[in-house]
């Protein structure tokens, strides 16, 4: 079985592109959406919050979890790897992030080396993007932006409200003058208001973690027989929330198209 965990819906925009690219496995998605979000967090909890949901997620027997969350991915991921990973054998538990391939597709994607990043307060803080893109090439400029109110507004499903889209051109406004041809969506959530930011950020390559995860866990798994080798595929899909099952499944089905079984309320804490 392969895990996706997020602090809420987010994780969603990654779930969906790759249950289509890679049909056959199982799935089992996590969202902790009683705490989101997480990117007004401090680094702590969001650590001890990525923490609870990775020891859930491996007492349900799961050996391949994916932090579809750039907020624990920046900020929790290398502590959980160190932490858990750390001497056990590769194919018998593994954690991953999305933050890489999607840098790593930014710098395909620039023709003029300025790329912009949109993300939660706690990513933007962490400065990863940065971080990762100047690896790959530090002729690029990155100029990015912290947007802390869009969460709230997704999770409270008032994303395609005018106060949720005068909130989003406040954010992008900066933005549209660094001339930049690249922008990338530095959170998983974003993707379900990706009309409204297309429309304010005309003529800029617009970044999401999903399709890029989608095709990176492909190739990861092709890379690595051993844990391929271990995931069941039955095709079973099986969601979990720590807040109310009825209004995950409502957005899940509204938003994303696809029918679910009532997902399961879990607590982590
Ligand atoms: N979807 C998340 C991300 O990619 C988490 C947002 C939040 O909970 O603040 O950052």
């Amino acid at each position: 079985m392969i895990a996706f965990f997020d602090s809420g819906y987010g994780g969603l925009t990654v779930l969906k592109p790759v249950m289509d690219l890679l049909p056959e496995y199982d799935y089992l998605y996590l969202g902790d959406n009683a705490r989101a979000p997480y990117g007004n967090h401090s680094e702590e909890s969001i650590k001890k919050f990525s923490e609870q949901a990775v020891n859930y997620l491996f007492g349900q027997g799961v050996s391949l979890i994916i932090f579809a969350c750039n907020t624990a991915s920046s900020v929790a991921l290398r502590f959980i790897q160190e932490k858990y990973l750390k001497g056990s054998k590769e194919e018998d538990r593994k954690v991953l992030g999305v933050l890489i391939p999607v840098a790593q597709e930014a710098m395909r994607r620039t023709g003029n080396n300025r790329v912009g990043v949109i993300g939660t307060k706690a990513t933007i803080n962490s400065k990863v993007y940065e971080k990762e893109i100047s690896k790959l090439n530090p002729e690029v400029k990155v100029y990015s932006r912290a947007c802390p109110l869009l969460v709230p507004f997704i999770e409270e499903n008032w994303h395609h409200k005018p106060e949720a889209i005068s909130i989003l051109k406040k954010y992008l406004k900066p933005l549209k003058s660094c001339n930049i041809d690249t922008l990338i969506l530095g959170c998983t959530h974003y993707p379900l208001m990706q009309k409204e930011i297309k429309k304010t950020m005309k003529n800029v390559n617009i970044l999401q973690s999903g399709e890029i995860t989608a095709k990176s866990l492909r190739d990861y798994l092709e890379r690595h027989p051993e844990i391929e080798s271990k995931l069941s595929k039955n095709k079973s899909r099986k969601f979990l929330t720590t807040d109310d099952p009825k209004s995950f499944k409502e957005f899940t089905e509204k938003h994303f198209g696809m029918k679910i079984a009532l997902p399961e309320k879990v607590s982590l804490s």
